[in-house]
């Protein structure tokens, strides 16, 4: 048995669940008037309505309990204090320094970060006001219509999902994003791009990711034979200075590999590895939302994060968002064994917002040992996270919410206001928001369903009915949390990330692994890397697996079949 399974405070839960799992959360409503205003927290204009969990108050002080008995207060102390709390990676983390508007002091090993988060700040200001104002100017003397970010991973996600949160604030030159090293997603972001007027920021942390660096040098050499093409002069012209200079930004901590790239390190934005790849939206991986909404609502957005970290550091357990909703997701998955949890965004902005999470989650918690290196095999952590936006999901997937055998916790969130209020669009789309949750909870009884079959028009014969009465029945007791906040801006939107974030933080300490490290995803690369070698040989006998020499006979021999056709 694990420290973690063997201690008072989950004991005590297990027991705890045993009452609990034999009452129905519609049971819990109808013996508290006033649940809704006991389970729900607000923060500003963000509620949080907790009020459907299967929780009594007597719930709230046990997983309090658990979080006391993991050291969660240290914890969050310790991270805001600059430990070196990835262990395994032997760095700080402080994502939270990025946004740290507070005018206080971060220090890393007695150097205080702030000055340096600062300039690249004002870096960045600078920059992007050059681009968005004219003053970047092209190779060939034009300015900058298109920014492309290429990244990956945490150097793709965050801006990709910001940029398109934040559609209603970007007024600056459109932005485009390429990830993949599928070509094809290159390709269709060049085919309309005008090489003049497009600008490349490459963001990697590390400067060495494959995809990242394939993406980049294609662009690179795009651009310089489009610029051929156009009569202007040849970069190996002595006389003219290099078009990547003006058309290619990085952001990176790695000045070194950046510079061997060919891109001017003037112009390189600078992060730190106390910055994780999908916590690093707030630094310079943000420089592509800067050219598209300002500075100033990137600034928005950092007040925003910042307000939520300081809610987090602040106050206490009960009344903390991030730490509540954290505990809720610990009591679904680890005592009612909830495998997944899906975010569902009723704002079509945000639709981004359930992928964005899906890395910030499970990369961060998809962990199999225990910070000491333990292996874990008496408890889950990190659940699959997904979800995608209503209604649209509604029609895709929320039958097995609803009818299906798994268990699905879900998060509903929507903003109270649209920035397109197109007839009745935005209350059609907030009755479903407000329909789902009560749905889940309320579900259909048996004797329900029989009714309403039998006030049927034509008339339905008994055996119809009961036929039918089991499809038509919906369990209920399916638990879910409501996020409903005034409109989607870049503050409430700092907050809302800042609070997801948080809530990852909280679980891994509770579940007692490195939320920050990813070793989980090398092995895939190391491995890829042996077989593009093999793939450029000619040799049939592979030294893989039968299963893998098989593949890779059967691409090579359809690549050659298709280059004869
Ligand atoms: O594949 C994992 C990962 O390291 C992520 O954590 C990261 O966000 C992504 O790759 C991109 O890494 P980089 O910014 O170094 O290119």
């Amino acid at each position: 048995m694990s420290m973690l399974t063997s201690s008072k405070a989950w004991r005590a839960l297990v027991a705890h669940q045993e009452q609990m799992s034999s009452i129905s959360i519609r049971e819990l409503f109808a013996q508290d008037s006033h649940r809704f205003e006991r389970f729900s927290l607000r923060f500003d204009d963000l509620l949080l309505d907790y009020s459907k969990q299967r929780v009594v108050g007597g719930t709230m002080t046990l997983l309090g309990a658990l979080a006391k008995q993991s050291g969660l207060d240290h914890a969050i102390e310790a991270m805001f204090a600059g430990e070196r709390i990835n262990h395994s990676e032997g760095r700080p983390v402080l994502h939270i320094a990025l946004r740290n508007r507070s005018g206080r002091p971060i220090e890393v090993d007695g150097l205080d970060v702030m000055p340096a988060v600062q300039r690249v700040l004002g870096q960045m200001r600078a920059l992007s006001d050059d681009i968005r104002e004219g003053r970047w100017i092209g190779h060939t003397g034009k300015t900058i219509t298109d920014v492309v970010n290429i990244g990956i991973g945490g150097s793709d996600l965050g801006p990709a999902m910001v940029c398109r949160a934040l559609h209603p604030y970007c007024d600056g030159p459109r932005t485009h994003f390429v990830s993949n090293v599928d070509g094809t997603h290159l390709s269709e972001v060049l085919a309309n791009l005008d090489a003049e007027r497009t600008l490349f920021v490459v963001v990697s942390k590390t400067f060495t990711t494959q995809e990242t660096l394939a993406n980049a040098r294609s662009a690179r050499a795009w651009l310089i034979a489009q610029l051929e093409t156009m009569g202007s002069p040849s970069p190996s012209d002595e006389r003219s200075p290099s078009p990547v200079a003006r058309h290619f930004i990085a952001v990176s901590t790695n000045k070194e590999k950046v510079e061997a790239f060919g891109i001017d390190a003037s112009t390189m934005m600078e992060f730190w590895d106390w910055v994780g790849g999908r916590y690093s939206l707030w630094s310079a991986v943000g420089f592509t939302i800067v050219c598209a909404t300002g500075m100033d609502n990137f600034e928005t957005l950092l007040d925003g994060a910042h307000e939520m970290d300081e809610h987090f550091r602040t106050t206490p357990f009960q009344d903390n968002l991030p730490v509540t909703l954290a505990l809720l997701g610990i009591w679904n998955a680890n005592f009612f064994g909830a495998r997944s949890q899906a975010i569902i965004p009723y704002d079509q902005s945000l639709e981004y917002f359930s992928t964005y999470f899906q890395q910030g989650d499970m990369e961060s918690n998809g962990k199999r040992v225990d910070r000491d290196g333990n292996v874990i095999d008496d408890y889950h952590t990190g659940p699959i996270l997904w979800g995608e936006p209503g209604t649209n999901g509604q029609h895709a997937f929320f039958q097995l919410l609803h009818q299906g055998t798994q268990f699905v916790p879900v998060d509903f969130i929507a903003p109270a206001r649209s920035h397109h209020p197109l007839g009745n669009h935005h209350e059609l789309l907030l009755a479903n928001f407000f329909a789902q949750s009560e749905a889940l909870m309320c579900g259909k009884s048996t004797a329900q369903a029989r009714d309403e079959l039998l006030q049927h028009t034509p008339p339905l014969d008994s055996t119809r009915v009961n036929q039918l009465v089991p499809h038509k029945t919906f369990p209920g007791d399916r638990p879910s949390n409501s996020l409903l906040f005034e409109k989607l801006t870049p503050r409430s939107l700092g907050r809302l990330l800042a609070l997801y974030e948080h809530k990852i933080f909280v679980q891994g300490i509770i579940w007692k692994i490195n939320s920050f490290d990813q070793w989980g995803v090398e092995l895939g690369k190391q491995l890829a890397t042996v077989i593009l070698r093999d793939l450029a040989g000619s040799g049939s006998k592979g030294s893989h697996d039968s299963s893998t020499n098989g593949l890779i006979a059967h691409y090579k021999s359809l690549r050659v079949t298709a280059t004869t056709r």
